[in-house]
């Protein structure tokens, strides 16, 4: 599916009508873009999935799993962690090089990107031209901001045009926001994504290339008008 952001309108000269689209790097005087996105994501217990679909369909996009070919479980993540195994995937869905800009969406594991994504990055590489990352994570460790950044550059060799963590923690009373277990069991329900909403729309608008969801998740940061 193509995302087509419609520049029909005389071309912007004032920065306020930029921020009317939330396309803030937006400069050209091109009437009309037609960006491709594709959404690629991994989810073991599902709260990334939730959030790759709500994206998906903010955005109006394709979006496809990351499918391993060996069924995981807890202990094949803690395995996978200690001796830095590579799990191998299956094939995409959709040919990466046939979209301009990628978003990952991946959940972190052990301040590190889960390993499936590693894989698929790797794979990938030569056609990630242009990518993002997204992930609803757990809690805040130090420097895994950094570490996640680092990373997806080591394995891509590309810098992501941005990298955003939502966590869970977050919608925990403040005494429960480091209970480990019960954080990192969590699913997160379409109602909790809401909390995320102006998270999201920021991220959304980090974008280099024009996305109209942007705009609609700006205007809908209270979380009135999502998930309906
Ligand atoms: C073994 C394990 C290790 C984890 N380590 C981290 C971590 O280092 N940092 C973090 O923010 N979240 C961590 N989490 C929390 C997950 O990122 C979080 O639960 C995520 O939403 C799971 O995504 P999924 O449901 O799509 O698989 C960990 C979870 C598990 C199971």
């Amino acid at each position: 599916m193509v995302c087509s952001a419609d520049f029909s309108q005389p071309p912007c000269s004032e920065d306020h009508t930029l921020k009317e689209y939330g396309l803030r790097q937006y400069t050209s005087q091109t009437r009309r873009i037609v960006v491709k996105y594709l959404i690629i994501y991994f989810s073991f217990s599902g709260n990334n999935r939730l959030l790759a679909e709500y994206l998906a369909t903010q955005i109006g996009c394709d979006f496809c799993p990351v499918v391993e070919k060996k069924r995981r479980t807890g202990v094949t993540i803690l395995l996978d962690t200690l001796f830095r195994r590579e799990p191998k995937i299956q094939p995409l869905e959709h040919s990466v090089s046939d979209y301009d800009h990628i978003i990952l969406v991946a959940p972190i594991w052990d301040a590190k990107l889960a390993h499936p994504m590693k894989t698929l990055i790797k794979q990938e590489k030569a056609a990630l031209t242009s990518y993002s990352f997204i992930s609803l994570c757990g809690y805040e460790r130090p420097q895994q901001q950094e570490s996640i950044t680092q990373e997806l550059l080591s394995l891509s060799g590309r810098l992501p045009s941005t990298v955003c963590q939502l966590r869970i923690c977050d919608l925990f009373p403040l005494e429960k926001r480091n209970d480990v277990p019960t954080i990192s069991r969590y699913h997160v329900t379409r109602d909790d994504l809401i909390q995320f909403a102006s998270q999201i729309a920021e991220f959304l608008r980090a974008h280099p290339l024009p996305s109209p969801a942007a705009t609609d998740l700006g205007i809908a940061s209270s979380g009135d008008d999502l998930l309906a």
